[in-house]
């Protein structure tokens, strides 16, 4: 038994962040967060058009629901990757389930930032090839601008807002998950975080006061081992099953920089045509990047399509999963 993917959605918010409008706020160009990050614009969730990250999953498990035909009843288990939780609790896999009509399934939220989709992934796999159950639905994303310092010019151009779902079921036909390697450093703490908000430095006035809401990163160190885990992974993972970059139709790497995405597609000897990459339109939004370009992409997906996805995010958290494509396109 494989689990396999065999529906994917998103939602994107309206409101498009241009690189000019960024450069009102700090010290920027359009030029520089081009050629540095290769983002043109973002989506951003505004309060006028709805808040909290199960606002956009809401929208996504529908979008599926009507693309798919899915019951929502027959969801066995809920899994929302997400570092933007609409509440610290209840969990906003269990918000999104209520709103959706998945009332027989169990749910909870997985933290591991960029990397969320992919160890969601592993999970999900985990449970169908159980044969405990049959549908699991995943959602990942978030709502990264609720936790972005638009006073600092290193990490505001990069992010922006969106969530995917997938869903995920069980196939004796040879598709869907067929290995994987995932990995974490948790000696990363002072490299990537949000310093306040949880139990150690809960929400004071001083907190607010210092930005010490909003994700804080040492951009160069945090390039350096985006670039060597996910090509280690990707490069370990072609090797076990004697994958050639022939043999790979689609690598789906997490968008955070668009030289980082170069850098691991060039270790992996692959040229950009076999790379899914849209950072230019909806930068980085954590652990949604991956099941937007999956979505982005479905249309031109065939059954049988060897795909290797990648992330790595804060913890460090890091890996790469290879599945065969589970449909054609409807
Ligand atoms: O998804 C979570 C994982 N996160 C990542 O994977 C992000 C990894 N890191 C990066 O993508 C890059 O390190 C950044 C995009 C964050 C920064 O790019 P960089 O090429 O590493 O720039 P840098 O930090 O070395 O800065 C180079 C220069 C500095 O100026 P000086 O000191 O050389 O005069 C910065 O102050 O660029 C300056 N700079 C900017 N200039 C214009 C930094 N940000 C900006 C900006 N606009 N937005």
């Amino acid at each position: 038994m494989h689990a396999v993917i065999t529906g994917i959605s998103g939602y994107l918010p309206n409101y498009v962040m241009t690189n000019e409008e960024i450069s009102q706020l700090v010290d920027t160009t359009d030029e520089w967060i081009m050629t540095r990050i290769g983002v043109k614009e973002r989506r951003i969730l505004k309060k006028e058009e709805g808040s909290g990250v199960t606002y956009m999953a809401v929208k996504a498990v529908e979008n599926l629901m009507e693309k798919t035909g899915l019951d929502p009843k027959t969801v066995d288990a809920v899994l929302f990757a997400t570092s933007t939780p609409d509440y610290i609790m209840p969990n906003a896999a269990a918000l999104t389930a209520y709103k959706t009509g998945m009332t027989n399934a169990f749910c909870f939220d997985i933290s591991a930032a960029c990397s969320g989709f992919i160890y969601a992934l592993e999970v999900a796999n985990g449970f169908i090839v159980s044969g405990k159950y049959r549908k699991v639905m995943i959602l990942a994303g978030d709502v990264l601008t609720v936790i972005t310092n638009y006073n600092d010019r290193n990490t505001c151009p990069i992010f922006g807002d969106g969530c995917g779902a997938a869903l995920v079921e069980g196939s004796t036909e040879n598709v869907g998950i067929i290995d994987s390697i995932m990995r974490t450093d948790g000696n990363s703490l002072q490299h990537l975080n949000m310093y306040a908000g949880g139990s150690v430095h809960p929400a004071s006035h001083e907190t607010v006061e210092k930005n010490q809401h909003t994700i804080w990163q040492d951009g160069k160190v945090v390039f350096k081992h985006a670039v060597s885990s996910m090509s280690d992974a990707c490069v370990e993972l072609m090797e076990r099953n004697h994958l050639t970059h022939e043999d790979i139709h689609w690598v789906v790497p997490h968008q955070a920089n668009l030289r980082i995405i170069d850098a691991v597609a060039h270790r992996m000897g692959l040229t950009t045509e076999k790379v899914m990459v849209n950072i230019d339109k909806y930068a980085n939004t954590s652990a949604g990047t991956i099941p937007l370009c999956l979505w982005d992409w479905e249309p031109r997906l065939h059954k049988g399509d060897n795909l290797i996805l990648t992330a790595f995010g804060a913890g460090f958290t890091w890996g790469a999963t290879y599945l065969k494509w589970g449909y054609d396109p409807k």
